[in-house]
């Protein structure tokens, strides 16, 4: 079971108290005073939407529609909200790691004014991502377009954190070896996954699809890393991350949603280790110096080095430079003076011979990073 954190016990004794994988209760921008300065890796943040809703909404056929007409979703005015806006983005901005990056979710009704406030305190635009729902509400008045989609601003804490988490290969992998879009297809949340009560009424009016939360949460962590959610609702921010092997803090003000989450989160099982590995790309794998090479034993001062075909040879020196026809340099820099190009990748144009055949000696680097692994 989550802990329920009330926020009073929670002012003034944050380091006692261990808000990992917790609920907090209350507002999201006082609680979030309690926290520390950059302890989360990434916030998912759906606010409420301001959606002004004038009156009740009827189908045509006169039943009511369970619109968002809560209290939390009340403002007196647009001033209002963007004070409130400005207020809790500002608070999350603190707690956000260097590298972070956080997400907010919103309709037409409130998304632009958010993303102005965003790009207004820094935060740097990444994508907006738009989620196209299988199955939206219909427009029963027929007087506009059935509003079939809500947006997603993925924003990173400033222009400089440029080493933000985006797991660029293994969404790509899963995406038929195909680039992900920004344009995502889900149903909104329905069956077995809405939480409902036991009247059989739902138990919050805005619940996400797990699903989408599970794709934000794949493209932008690791597990192990720390997300935040200030507007936890129903808390399925908290049961995605607690499946994928993510932490999780959720601030929340009202008590039902509270309960909902907290029970919802307790039943979920996390997936185990090797299901949750990501697939990194070249780019991602640790750098590793020709120097490394020589300091492990896998090649000695003095050896030959060929290319694929024994058309070119270079000499290992002792300072971890090739030489060859009175000219010495990096693998990379000889490898391409001897061809006469421009650039070239040494580790795979360098060949070694083990007694057996000529191996590339990528193939010796890939030895040393095997057991850089070793010590994760
Ligand atoms: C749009 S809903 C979030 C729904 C959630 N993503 C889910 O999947 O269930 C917004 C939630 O924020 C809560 N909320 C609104 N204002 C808040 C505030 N100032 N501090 C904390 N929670 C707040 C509301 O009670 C509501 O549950």
């Amino acid at each position: 079971m989550a802990a329920v954190l009330p926020l009073a016990d929670l002012q003034g004794q944050v380091r006692r108290v261990s808000w990992l994988n917790s609920i907090i209760k209350g507002d999201c921008v006082a609680a979030l005073e309690a926290l520390p300065d950059h302890s989360v890796d990434a916030i998912f943040a759906d606010p409420p939407y301001n959606l002004q809703l004038g009156g009740t909404l009827h189908r045509p056929d006169q039943s009511l529609v369970d619109a968002v007409d809560d209290d939390w979703d009340q403002f007196s005015s647009f001033e209002v909200y963007d004070a409130f806006t400005r207020a809790w983005l500002l608070a999350c901005r603190r707690v956000l790691k260097p590298n972070g990056t956080i997400w907010v979710i919103g309709s037409y009704h409130n998304i632009f004014r958010v993303g102005a406030i965003m790009q207004d305190l820094n935060f740097w635009l990444l994508n907006d991502i738009v989620w196209r729902k299988v199955n939206p509400m219909p427009n029963f008045k027929g007087r506009r377009f059935q509003n079939a989609h809500e947006t997603m601003i993925w924003a990173s804490r400033d222009a400089k954190a440029k080493s933000y988490t985006f797991n660029y290969d293994a969404l790509k992998a899963s995406n038929e070896d195909v680039q992900m879009r920004s344009d995502w297809l889900f149903p909104i949340c329905s069956g077995s996954e809405r939480l409902k009560d036991d009247d059989g009424k739902k138990v919050h009016p805005t619940q996400k699809p797990e699903a989408l939360l599970a794709r934000v949460i794949m493209a932008s962590t690791r597990p192990g890393d720390v997300i935040l959610d200030p507007f936890f609702g129903s808390g399925t921010t908290g049961a995605v991350a607690k499946r994928l092997g993510r932490n999780f803090v959720g601030i929340e003000r009202e008590q039902d949603y509270i309960d909902a989450a907290a029970a919802r989160i307790a039943a979920v099982e996390p997936l185990g280790k090797a299901e949750l590995t990501v697939m990194t790309g070249k780019k991602a794998e640790p750098r590793v110096a020709f120097n490394a090479l020589i300091e492990a034993g896998l090649v000695r001062p003095g050896q030959v080095l060929t290319d694929a075909r024994r058309r070119f040879s270079a000499i290992i020196r002792a300072d971890g430079t090739l030489s060859a026809n009175g000219e010495a340099g990096s693998i990379h820099r000889l490898g391409a003076k001897v061809q006469g190009f421009d650039a070239c990748n040494g580790w795979t144009f360098w060949h070694f011979d083990d007694g057996q055949s000529l191996k590339p000696i990528d193939e010796l680097r890939t030895v040393i990073r095997n057991d850089l692994a070793k010590l994760d």
